[in-house]
């Protein structure tokens, strides 16, 4: 059987939103996205999206001790229950400590990760032509889909926007804040569990091909 706890590992804009999308569904688990948790909030003023929003726009990271509250009430609760695919958590090293400690009260196993490799020119280039449905959610490149007017999942007109972190400016210091603080995190996991590297220039459907085809590897 496929492992069904995941952790999406990777620079901003390496596919993991996108790939966790498609493998939630796959999977039939929850995909947990602790950026659109954060911008979820930012959108409805709550307490916490008031504390996120400017920490966002710098391309910083959010204090450990919100996002690991966030990410226990998730993990708790019994859409979990299965398993789940965490995008974006854990992003630095006392995050994967403290994750531990919630892995072990859940005690159903230890995740795997699911690294995306992608260069920073690409993601750079990538994310400035990312847009999102606001109707669906649905995440495109605009250079990638038929008609830029449109979306290609609900079909929705002119209801592409664009986050406010995908301002160059804002991606490179994102890009810096990976490189110096988030990717140190899969030197812990060396040890501790399997790590599946995937290409993730590929387009998107082999990247789904490739990290199914290693999941089911090392799951035989
Ligand atoms: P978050 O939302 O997690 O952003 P991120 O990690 O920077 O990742 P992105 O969502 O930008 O990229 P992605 O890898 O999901 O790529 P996507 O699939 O969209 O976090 C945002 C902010 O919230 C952080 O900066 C921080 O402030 C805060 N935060 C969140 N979690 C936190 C935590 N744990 N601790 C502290 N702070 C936290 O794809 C990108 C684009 O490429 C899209 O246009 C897509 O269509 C396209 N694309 C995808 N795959 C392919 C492909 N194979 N080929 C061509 N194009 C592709």
């Amino acid at each position: 059987m496929l492992k069904k706890q995941i952790i999406m590992f990777g620079a901003p804009g390496a596919g993991k939103g996108t790939q966790a999308k498609i493998l939630a569904g796959k999977l039939n688990v929850p995909h947990i996205s602790t950026g659109d948790i954060l911008r979820n909030a930012v959108a409805q003023k709550t307490e916490l999206g008031l504390k996120a929003k400017e920490i966002m726009e710098k391309g910083e990271l959010v204090p450990d001790e919100i996002m690991v509250g966030i990410v226990k009430n998730v993990l708790f609760s019994d859409s979990c229950k299965e398993g789940y695919i965490l995008d974006g958590f854990p992003r630095t090293l006392n995050q994967a400590k403290l994750l531990d400690e919630i892995i072990e009260q859940l005690n159903n196993g230890y995740p795997v990760i699911i690294k995306l490799l992608v260069d920073d020119e690409v993601i750079i280039q990538r994310l400035s032509m990312r847009r999102v449905c606001k109707v669906c959610g649905t995440i495109v490149n605009l250079n990638q889909i038929e008609n830029p007017n449109k979306c290609p999942n609900c079909g929705a007109e002119n209801s592409f926007v664009k986050r406010d972190d995908d301002k160059e400016e804002v991606i490179r210091r994102r890009l810096r804040v990976y490189h110096e603080t988030t990717q140190p995190v899969l030197e812990y996991y060396k040890n501790k569990t399997e790590i599946i590297v995937v290409d993730g220039a590929q387009p998107v459907d082999n990247v789904t091909e490739n990290i199914l085809k290693k999941l089911d590897h090392s799951a035989g």
